[in-house]
């Protein structure tokens, strides 16, 4: 068995070289080397002794004392020397590409036989739990990929290789580095990034990416990562919040749910505003479940996260520049493009730039119902951010008629905010009602009032009507809906 196994993954025999700890980083990064071939691998039990990494970061040992802590201790070693061992010398390009059934016989194979030499006590759900990180290495993203997999994670934060911190229900958790030293976060690196066709180094240290999953990955390597790699990952999740899901875990209650579905039905444009990971993109992608199926919407992201559920679907991605500095494609030019493919409403996923212009362009003319989001902590924020982005399309245009566009153009401001105790609410919805001299005029329906907080750091509150009725009842009207007027009663508990 080992004899297949070596003919087609050569490896080298020779003693794994002494990795050294940073700085400054190695400068081979490859992710998957080329290893010179050579026969055969010698049996597992006959490779000299690799030495003890200089640095390793395995989950923290348990403090025990006596012969099991020691029995721990000795597992735990021999796992990384094998884990090292195989991962350096292996032909990874060769073990690539076998299936993965026979990728993991393959691998089981020499790993139980190694665990015999090695005399491990290991049963057989650790040893499979060890063929897994094996194989995730080879041909995944090695210690990124259980927590990948595991889906209570919604961020995956890496401050250099031995600091790395994940999101799970809002809250940011440290969790053990499994990275064997910065070289390995690298190579993972280095794996994602060549999918999009780049490298980071020291002359481009900045990247995004998307995983195959789908999830959003930006990297900052030395010198600009001061500390080693920087990563940051925004997990894709499969199962986006509904708006009826939001209802349940607190975000948002009834009846503003249903105001907002009736103004998307309607076409009243909505801005979704929010702070990083305020889950402006889960509310936009909530909210468009409510667009008619009958109608042409064209989406335009930086990495395309909205599952629109319509038949009718344009999806666009931007580009970033290639390694020469070319070929970039912005979100102005796609916004500008959309205009040209006959849309009925554009969703465009991040509004931060230049494209804000040609936008509000599209939302006046003939595309109303049209969404986006836009970073900023308040509504009256939100606007004043418009405001500076449509400046930086570089247009003769005075304050008064740039606030006239915003005016005309946007009528609902739907405002997120994640609490410091992780959840994340709507904290206001408000409309915009036009200009009075030049200043633009909006008034709160709805807004969300703090009432305390318990040492835990939980907070607690409710959401009220203002009692203010929207001005655009009565489009929701001639659309065909008919929202009760309690609804906007602030006496009333929503
Ligand atoms: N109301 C909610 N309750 C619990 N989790 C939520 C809620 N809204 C969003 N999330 C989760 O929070 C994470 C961030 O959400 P989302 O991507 O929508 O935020 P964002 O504001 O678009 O972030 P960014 O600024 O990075 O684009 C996701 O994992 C999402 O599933
Ligand atoms: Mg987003």
């Amino acid at each position: 068995m080992l004899g297949r196994f070596s003919s087609r993954l050569a490896v080298s025999p020779v003693a794994a070289p002494a990795v050294s700890f940073p700085p400054p980083p190695p400068p081979t990064t490859d992710p998957a080397p080329p290893v010179p071939s050579v026969e055969a691998v010698p049996p597992a039990a006959a490779l000299p002794p690799a030495e003890k990494p200089a640095v390793t970061s395995p989950p923290a040992a348990p403090s025990e004392s006596g012969p099991n802590a020691a029995l721990k201790d000795k597992i735990l070693d021999a796992k990384i020397r094998l884990h090292r061992r195989l991962i350096e010398e292996l032909n990874l390009a060769a073990l690539e590409k076998l299936p993965e059934a026979e990728l993991r016989r393959e691998i089981s194979g020499i790993i139980a036989q190694w665990v015999v030499a090695e005399r491990l006590p290991l049963n057989a759900k650790e040893l499979d739990g060890f063929v897994s990180e094996v194989i995730d290495e080879m041909t995944g993203l090695g210690p990124l990929e259980p927590l990948l997999k595991d889906p209570t994670i919604s961020d995956i934060l890496i401050n250099g290789h031995q600091n790395i911190f994940v999101e799970r229900r809002g809250l940011l958790e440290p969790v053990p580095s499994l990275f064997k030293d910065e070289a390995h976060l690298l190579r993972i690196i280095q794996k994602i990034v060549s999918a999009v066709g780049r490298r980071v180094d020291e002359s481009s240290p900045l990247c995004d990416a998307r995983l195959l999953d789908g999830s959003r990955f930006n990297c900052a390597v030395r010198p600009i990562g001061v500390d080693g790699p920087l990563v940051s990952i925004r997990k894709f999740s499969k199962s986006k919040l509904s708006l009826d899901r939001l209802v349940e875990v607190g975000a948002i209650r009834p009846p503003m749910a249903e105001v907002l579905a009736a103004a998307v039905k309607a076409r009243i444009t909505t801005i979704v505003s929010g702070g990083t990971g305020s889950g402006k993109t889960t509310m936009l992608n909530a909210l468009s479940a409510y667009i008619s199926h009958t109608e042409r919407l064209i989406t335009i992201e930086d990495a395309a996260e909205l599952q629109l559920q319509q038949p009718h679907v344009a999806r666009m991605e931007t580009r970033p520049p290639n390694i020469e500095g070319k070929g970039e494609i912005r979100q102005r030019d796609l916004v500008k493009n959309a205009l040209r493919m006959r849309p009925e409403r554009i969703i465009l996923g991040e509004c931060r730039g230049e494209e804000a212009f040609d936008m509000l362009q599209a939302m006046n003319t003939g595309h109303e119902g049209s969404m986006a989001t836009i970073h900023a902590n308040n509504p009256r924020e939100a606007i004043s951010r418009l405001e500076q982005m449509i400046g930086m399309a570089g247009l003769p245009m005075s304050q008064t008629s740039i606030r006239g566009q915003i005016a005309a153009a946007v009528r609902l401001i739907v405002q997120l905010q994640r609490m410091s105790d992780g959840k994340r609410k709507v904290t206001s919805v408000a409309e915009i009602t036009g200009m009075e001299g030049d200043i633009i005029q909006m008034q709160e329906i709805y807004k969300w009032v703090r009432t305390s907080t318990d040492p835990d750091g939980t907070i607690h509150g409710h959401h009220v009507a203002t009692g203010v009725r929207p001005r655009f009842l009565h489009d929701l009207v001639a659309a065909g809906v008919n929202i009760p007027g309690h609804y906007f009663d602030p006496s009333r508990p929503l």
